[in-house]
């Protein structure tokens, strides 16, 4: 949420190397963008409404600057306008900063400074951020008008700011994420809020930690913990990410190049090692109370995986969405295991109810996809899902490489472990035939016929429920339908009221023990005039349309909601939206 990205080096064209950067961190966030760098005597300020992605470089003119912060917008505070946009800076630009994150006590802060004087230019709360600095620089030198800014914000944030004084650039992190790259040249670094941004120049890393800072002088970099003085010692780590990974190569988007990656990302997922899975399985198995949490459609996984754990291991396991938590904080003992899953490992939501769950002493697991990300290095047991970047905001191969994780977790709780490996090898390579130009083609004709309905529903029973919660996110975020996804057996109750003449029900129907009643919910859907896509194995007198999909047993969920992620996509792209930047969201959501 925000994308942050600064540079600092010998290249004279700073500017222009923010702007690349942010355009790759645009999935974090694309209402505005902004640039701010370093000329001789003093700092230019660039900032427009709307995609940075849409920026040509060749037609930007900046003079000449080795330093400059800039920043893509996911708006929170204040509208989508020019004024809110960053970078965000004090009176005379004495001070000037990017921000990602929610100062939550801004209000109070803003009051405080507006009775010494100070005059606010934007409805952020970056800009208090900005005046507070530059108040407390009255006193203290650059890093220590930081610090002593930082004691007063409440929130998650990270921010990267430069001053007129000086060509120091300094940044800090709480809850946030910014990495380090550590260019080729000496002295030459780039920070950013996630590292594909500054692949093309680095693959060499530094993490800031929370409540840590950084400070770039005379082209040395000192890091520090936010209470302390001394020098912390940082190592620098290479990354195995490369370039190409972080790319569209040939593909018109990114949502489709990632969903088309689950033919080889599904195999990444189950080959590794046997043993780290064997042990969070024991662990799962010896705990007094087992929470699943994440948030969106991780959170739909953690709920198949309640379902998988039942299913094969018989274990009860307890699901949460991140931000519902807190309710659950009075069970928790030192005996409870909490399993997070999430691609980034940034969400703000799941992030806070490790904290919650840290503080009653709970063993913490995740699952995550940015193997750098802060849940990876906060947690007990970390396994990686290996998917390699994705960059769509709407999750397609990590869903799918989170879900065969938990299916192997619930088979090697089971004690199992070899039979899962086995279905999951079975299923990758089914995926692998499945994901051809035809199979698209046969999803476009249905996607043609439903691209101007105005509500669409999915239905699915057992593990395939969460399933149907999960296509109805894919579908709503990019195509802009409105779709809901039920309980087959709920329809009865309530919503198949909404059902009328054409209406389209997607209805999975997996070869398990649910298969009888989930026809039959559908038929009651048909009798209503609904038009029935049926996803499945097998043909069905009761589907209008038949979406099929290979027969994998426990894994069902994995190949039921790859069609769901074309037929998204295809009628994102029909309805002429972006599909990698639906409206309103971005990737990575760092605020609560
Ligand atoms: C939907 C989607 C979101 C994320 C959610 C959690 O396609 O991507 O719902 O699943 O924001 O994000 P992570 O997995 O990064 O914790």
């Amino acid at each position: 949420m925000c994308g942050i990205f600064a540079y600092y080096g010998d290249r004279t064209d700073a500017a222009k190397i923010v702007i690349k950067g942010l355009k790759e961190l645009e999935y974090r966030g694309y209402d505005s963008w902004g640039v701010a760098y370093k000329t001789e005597d003093e700092i230019k300020i660039t900032k427009e409404v709307g995609k940075i992605g849409d920026i040509k470089l060749t037609e930007q003119k900046f003079e000449k600057s080795k330093i400059a912060i800039g920043h893509s917008r996911w708006a929170t505070h204040g509208g989508v306008n020019k004024k809110n946009a960053h970078p965000h800076s004090s009176t005379n630009k004495e001070i000037v900063l990017v921000h990602n994150g929610i100062f939550e006590n801004y209000l109070e802060v803003k009051t405080k400074l507006e009775k010494k004087g100070y005059k606010f230019k934007s409805d952020t709360d970056t800009e208090v951020i900005a005046h507070l600095i530059y108040e407390h620089s009255k006193k203290h030198n650059f890093k220590d008008s930081i610090k002593k800014a930082i004691e007063e914000i409440e929130g998650r944030f990270a921010i990267v700011i430069i001053n007129k004084e000086n060509n120091n650039l300094i940044a800090a992190r709480k809850g946030s994420p910014l990495i380090v790259g550590v260019g080729k040249t000496e002295g030459e670094y780039f920070i950013a809020s996630d590292i594909p941004a500054f692949l093309q120049h680095t693959n060499k890393v530094i993490y800031l930690d929370d409540n840590q800072l950084l400070e770039i002088k005379n082209k040395n970099i000192k890091f520090f913990n936010l209470k302390e003085e001394k020098e912390t010692k940082k190592r620098i780590i290479e990354i195995e990410w490369n370039v190409e990974s972080a790319e569209k190569g040939d593909y018109p988007h990114f949502m489709i190049k990632e969903i088309m990656e689950q033919k080889d990302t599904l195999s990444r997922a189950i080959n590794q090692d046997s043993k780290k899975i064997e042990k969070l399985a024991a662990a799962i198995k010896n705990a007094y109370g087992t929470y699943f949490v994440g948030c969106g459609t991780a959170g739909k996984v953690c709920m198949v995986g309640e379902y998988l754990f039942a299913k094969i291991s018989k274990k009860h396991i307890n699901f949460s969405f991140g931000s519902e938590f807190p309710n659950y904080k009075d069970f928790l003992t030192e005996k409870t295991l909490m399993l997070c899953v999430s691609q980034s490992g940034e969400t703000a939501d799941t992030l806070e109810a490790i904290e919650i769950a840290k503080s009653k002493k709970v063993k913490i697991a995740s699952i995550v996809n940015v193997e750098s990300s802060t849940m990876a290095r906060i947690s007990d047991i970390t396994i990686p899902i290996k998917a390699g970047p994705e960059k769509a905001v709407a999750s397609t191969k990590a869903t799918t490489s989170q879900l065969a994780i938990l299916t192997l977790l619930a088979y090697a709780c089971d004690g199992g472990i070899y039979k899962g490996k086995q279905l999951l090898i079975n299923t990758a390579s089914q995926i692998n035939d499945m994901l051809n130009p035809r199979y698209e083609d046969h999803i476009m004709e249905i996607a043609k016929k439903i691209q101007h309905v105005e509500s669409m529903y999915i239905i699915g029973r057992g593990m395939n429920y969460p399933i149907a919660l999960e296509a109805a996110i894919k579908l709503q975020e990019v195509s802009y339908i409105h779709a809901e996804g039920f309980a087959g057996g709920e329809l009865k109750h309530g919503p198949i009221a909404l059902i009328s003449k054409n209406t389209p029900v997607i209805a999975l129907v997996a070869n398990d023990d649910c298969k009888k009643e989930i026809l039959a919910n559908a038929t009651e859907v048909k009798a209503r005039g609904g038009y029935i896509i049926g996803v499945s194995p097998e043909n069905h007198p009761v589907f209008d349309y038949w979406i099929k999909v290979p027969d994998t047993g426990n894994s069902s969920p994995i190949v039921n909601i790859i069609p769901i992620q074309i037929l998204a996509y295809q009628l994102a792209v029909l309805r002429k939206n972006d599909p990698d930047k639906p409206r309103n969201l971005a990737k990575s959501v760092t605020v609560k």
